[in-house]
């Protein structure tokens, strides 16, 4: 939440920093500001702001229409409001004295450190960020290093800074802690931000600053200290995303963009990873030693990547024969879990970076569970902390409702949970190569899915006009629903929930009025009969149907206003192509909506919030 960046170098900061943001606003799109430093003599430096509310699109307008010196050199930040309403003082940078500041986090203990410090009067906006801002100013003695260094002991919370100080003209410091902030030292100048696709044009290669070291940049180099001031080398990080990956390359949205990636992300995520036929992780160096003792899973996630989660809780009961448990990691974080050292506790995250996930896999640790994390974002403070990683190979996912990241993480699961079942010895050779191949084989069905986008987006017409959607199926289906309804409700506003198709006549069944939609997923075999009765029962109350199934599944005339239909797979793989037709759904609404589809209101891709 909230992106941030700064830059110092030979070009113009304002056209890098607005780029930059461009490329951050997934982050949060309320409002955006960037600090430039003014030098009228060699001598004589001020900081300028300037800040409105709104999109990176409304800052470029104000800068291009506000008088500024050429500078090379300036932080940017792009908000997603927590602390204070969304205007124009509570937007960033924030600047107290000599000290200008950018801030992606949250500080914890402002209104303590506002009242101990008397704060209160200096004040211009309501933020916890201007709080930080007046600490630092206090502490400061033209040592900016210094003055950061006593600072930083009394903020509670979360933080990445890009900060400035006006007597230190193409100096950028930056600090951070649970936030995160990539840096990279390049031919253009040097680089701070919160996440890699801002320093994408400049370079791939790239360092993840480490926690509370403090780097100063300057157009010649980067300098980290650690805390007792030491110079510091980080590991340096080879991206292999090009440009092409962060744009929309002709397509009118990022999601649609990336629901096209799907089979592309599938296939460098497991190819790489087949050898001799099976699934083989030498090359995440994660060992079968990390599985043999394990008698008891816990995934742990939130929103999209929670639930595909709690798609594969039963294959992988029914190839392990050993409880799974799926939580969602904001609850998980403040219970007291039922995990021991026998206990494999799987993560998922896209970006690596959600607090309350990454607290959850901070519990798991204290509890001596082993930890796997599958993350799309390398480098990543969840990556960085888990005893394993699984990278999942889906480029950079900018829109802000998931769907390939979803797909790459299903499909990690499912390579998880069959190598499990080969180290246990609960499945054969041969069985294990079934597996794969049926895995395969949902790669060409998502492809002949795209195909009939049009039929999808005709489909949709009768969702743009309702207030409600509700989506029901059964085991699997009932878990694929999960995501269908956020998706929709996500980037169409449209209330959407999805419900065990079962569970309707136990009070739901109460909302199905004429035309209300029921999108109905019948995918599996073992309780295909069961759906349809279930399916009866909406349509004898005037629900609009829209049913999915696979191509072999017979249909009884009148029982579906809409059908469609998904190449014939396993049961255990149907997921894949009805993801795709989910998001297809949501996408089309939410285009004939006239909505932002890919900065839904009130979202943000990357929560690092609480
Ligand atoms: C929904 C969506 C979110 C994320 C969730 C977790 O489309 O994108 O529900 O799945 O915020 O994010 P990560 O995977 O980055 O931890």
């Amino acid at each position: 939440m909230c992106g941030i960046i700064g830059y110092t170098g030979p070009l113009e900061a304002k056209t890098i920093l607005l780029g930059g943001l461009s490329s951050l606003e997934y982050r949060g799109y309320d409002s955006a500001g960037i600090a430039l430093f003014q030098s009228q003599t060699l001598t004589s430096h001020t900081v300028e702001l300037i800040k409105t509310t709104g999109k990176v699109s409304l800052l470029k307008e104000l800068c291009d229409s506000t008088p500024l010196l050429p500078s090379g050199c300036g932080i940017g930040h792009t908000r997603w409001a927590t602390h204070g309403g969304v205007t124009t003082e509570n937007s960033h940078p924030h600047q107290v004295g000599r000290v200008t500041l950018v801030h992606n986090g949250i500080i914890e203990n402002y209104k303590t450190l506002a009242e101990t410090w008397n704060f209160s009067k200096q004040l211009r906006s309501e933020t916890d960020t201007e709080i930080a801002a007046c600490l630092i100013n206090q502490f400061y003695e033209n040592d900016p290093i210094q003055a950061i260094r006593k600072a930083l002991p009394y903020f509670e919370g979360s933080y990445a800074f890009c900060i400035l100080f006006c007597d230190h003209p193409g100096e950028i410091y930056a600090v951070r802690k649970i936030s995160p902030l990539v840096a990279a030292y390049t031919p253009s100048g040097s680089l701070a931000a919160s996440d890699l696709t801002a320093l994408l044009p400049y370079t791939k290669q790239y360092f993840v600053l480490p926690e509370q070291s403090i780097a100063k940049l300057t157009p010649y180099r980067i300098t980290i200290f650690d805390e007792n001031g030491d110079k510091i080398q980080p590991e340096l990080l080879t991206v292999n995303w090009s440009m092409d990956a962060a744009m929309k390359n002709g397509f009118p949205h990022f999601m649609l963009k990336e629901i096209h990636e799907q089979p592309q992300a599938l296939r460098n995520t497991i190819l790489p990873r087949i050898v001799d036929e099976l699934p083989n992780f030498d090359s995440d160096q994660i060992p079968d030693s990390a599985f043999v003792h394990v008698n008891k899973i816990q995934i742990v996630a939130c929103g999209t990547a929670m639930y595909a989660g709690m798609v594969s809780k039963s294959l992988f009961e029914s190839m392990l024969k050993i409880p799974v448990t799926v939580s969602i990691a904001s609850e998980f974080r403040y219970e007291d879990p039922l995990i021991d050292e026998n206990t494999l506790v799987i993560i998922i995250s896209q970006s690596g970076e959600t607090i309350d996930t990454l607290a959850a896999l901070r519990l798991a640790k204290e509890k001596g569970s082993v930890t796997l994390s599958i993350v799309n974002v390398k480098g990543s403070t969840i990556a960085r902390e888990s005893d394993y990683v699984f990278y999942t190979h889906a480029g950079p996912e900018i829109a802000v409702a998931s769907t390939k990241a979803y797909s790459v993480q299903l499909a990690a699961l499912y390579l998880i949970a069959c190598r499990m079942a080969l180290a246990c010895g609960k499945m054969t050779l041969e069985e294990g190569k079934h597996f794969l191949q049926e895995l395969l084989c949902a790669i060409p069905a998502i492809d002949m899915v795209l195909t009939k986008k049009e039929e999808i987006r005709h489909a949709v017409s009768h969702l743009t006009s309702v207030d409600n959607a509700f989506f029901i199926g059964r085991g699997r289906d009932y878990a694929f629903s999960l995501e269908g309804a956020l998706k929709l409700k996500e980037i169409s506003y449209i209330h959407a929930e999805a419900y065990a198709a079962g569970e309707l006549k136990h009070g739901t069944i109460a909302l199905i009025t004429d035309q209300v939609p029921v999108i109905a997923i019948a995918t599996q075999e073992a309780v295909y009969t069961k759906m349809i009765s279930n399916i009866r029962e909406v349509k004898a109350r005037g629900a609009f149907v829209i049913l999915i199934t696979k191509e072999s599944a017979s249909i009884e005339e009148g029982i579906a206003d809409i059908h469609m239909t998904i190449p014939n797979l396993d049961d255990s793989f149907t997921v894949f192509p009805i993801a795709v037709i989910l998001q297809l759904i949501a996408y089309y609404t939410s285009v004939k909506k006239g909505l932002n589809v890919d900065q839904p209101r009130n979202l943000a891709k990357s929560v690092t919030v609480e």
